[in-house]
């Protein structure tokens, strides 16, 4: 398979027969509907709520309407040709009160959304948890407080329950990193602590739910597949010079090694006590847990937004984008994102490659990957994101030839279905393949979408600079 010459795009990249293309949501960040059927607030729904966290106060709580226009969605979905679509389950709706039964308007939701896709021949790939705790959980302690393994068992059997014997693929947690880090360090993200020691036992205990999660799909959905979607950065040292290595390896930590290597090595690294041992001893970690976080996955899940370049800074404190202790990340080198991120389908390759030979031989899914942008409609009626193309076209070559040097991966998501509610970033930029006219909850698919399709039923990624029709 020949996908690259010297300049790097010219020739046609195609991809493997059965590969899966698709694309992914989050409950909060679509479904609306946020006190309708028994739904009782997420740590979201609060920290949204609280001004100053979000760009001018947005809310999810209309979002994309989606938990009222399912057939709309659903025919959307059929119409961009996707062969799989993964979206996540809110805890909040299904179990709205501490100790209640699940709530049976929340499952009916779930579970005509997976009919709806089966009856269309797409494949229902389902995250149990996609950043909305419950409240009741967050007053509670919420993920520093170990009882939360528990209550997310308990929403997964109920879930399991009801759509396990139809849904064949589970991502039972998504983005560890940005749970813990962002929720507990940098506060950019609910619940909006900034506490280092916290955020580090949410960490172990984001991970040990999900090994409660994965016994319970084991024993009620024997037939699925199941793992995880950790969000892995391609961290680089901005010099040669052994401090910015330092700094490089600390960052490396606690993006990817802090998650690899207790899901995948059955131990937290080597560094990881000394790093912060001012902050914890790690006494949160029970005998029996790294068994239960380490159980045996089908495959890992990949959400690929970022590289980085990273200096020693001695004086840098947490604050976002860079929340690792005495650290500090170089802005990143022209095109970037709306966000500011850098548009870099090399760390793609190298987070491939890297996972597969220094980490573990499962199957990957990218289940995230994609670019905010100002995207608008035309006069012409038609939104055109040529760029979100151009991002798409080179992120996909990186991936194929990860696979032609040897990487397992077998399906790649875009991120995301429809542009939603960013979280701290609110409506301020847009991601995805359909444009949504918020006030009037129009779904418009950009001219990436019907590129996308394209690609899809050839299976093969054009040489760049293809039209954007
Ligand atoms: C990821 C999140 C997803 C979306 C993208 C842009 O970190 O998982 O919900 O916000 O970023």
């Amino acid at each position: 398979m020949t996908t690259e010459t010297s300049s790097g795009t010219r020739t046609a990249a195609p991809f493997p027969d059965g590969f899966t293309w698709g694309a992914a949501t989050a409950a909060y960040q679509i479904e609306g509907a946020v006190a309708e059927d028994g739904r009782t607030p997420s740590i979201w729904d609060t920290f949204t709520h609280t001004p100053g966290h979000t760009h001018r106060g947005d809310t999810g709580d209309i979002a994309c309407d989606a938990y009222h226009r399912l057939e709309t969605d659903l025919d959307l979905i059929a119409s961009l040709g996707l062969q799989a679509y993964r979206w996540s389950v809110s805890w909040n709706r299904i179990m709205p009160a501490a100790g209640g039964p699940p709530n049976p308007a929340g499952l009916d939701f779930y579970d005509r959304l997976t009919d709806g896709l089966l009856e269309r021949g797409i494949q229902p790939v389902v995250t149990l948890y996609h950043w909305d705790l419950p409240q009741w959980i967050q007053d509670d302690g919420g993920w520093a407080n170990r009882d939360v393994v528990g209550h997310f068992s308990d929403f997964a059997e109920a879930v399991l329950d009801r759509i396990g014997d139809r849904v064949p693929r589970w991502v039972t947690i998504n983005e560890p990193y940005c749970i813990a880090f962002h929720g507990h360090l940098s506060g950019k993200h609910a619940p909006g602590v900034t506490d280092e020691a916290t955020a580090v036992r949410a960490a172990h205990h984001v991970l040990l739910a999900h090994g409660g999660a994965l016994e319970r799909i084991r024993r009620i959905a024997p037939q699925a597949k199941a793992g995880i979607a950790l969000n892995l950065s391609d961290v680089h040292p901005a010099s040669d010079a052994s401090p910015d290595i330092d700094a490089a390896t600390r960052v490396d930590l606690v993006e990817n090694r802090v998650f690899l290597a207790p899901l995948l090595r059955n131990r937290y690294p080597n560094d990881a006590e000394q790093f912060w041992a001012n902050a914890t001893d790690f006494t949160f970690v029970n005998d029996g847990d790294l068994d239960a976080i380490s159980r045996p996955m089908d495959f890992l899940g990949v959400n690929f937004y970022e590289q980085h370049h990273v200096a020693a800074d001695a004086a840098a404190e947490p604050s976002p984008p860079d929340i690792v202790r005495g650290t500090r990340k170089l802005p990143p080198e022209p095109p970037v994102s709306a966000v500011g991120v850098g548009v870099r389908p090399d760390g793609l390759y190298n987070v491939l490659i890297r996972l597969h030979r220094d980490w573990t031989d499962l199957p990957m899914w990218i289940t995230e990957n994609g670019i905010a942008l100002h995207d608008y409609v035309s006069p012409d009626g038609r939104c055109h994101d040529p760029e979100r193309i151009e991002y798409l076209t080179h992120h996909l070559r990186a991936a194929a030839r990860a696979i032609h040097d040897g990487v397992p991966l077998e399906a790649y998501l875009a991120w995301s279905l429809m542009a939603n509610v960013e979280w701290s970033e609110g409506y301020r930029v847009r991601y995805g393949l359909t444009y949504v006219d918020f006030a009037t909850q129009t779904r418009l698919p950009k001219t990436s979408a019907h590129w996308f399709r394209r690609v899809i039923a050839s299976n093969v990624v054009p040489p760049d600079g293809g039209n954007d029709d």
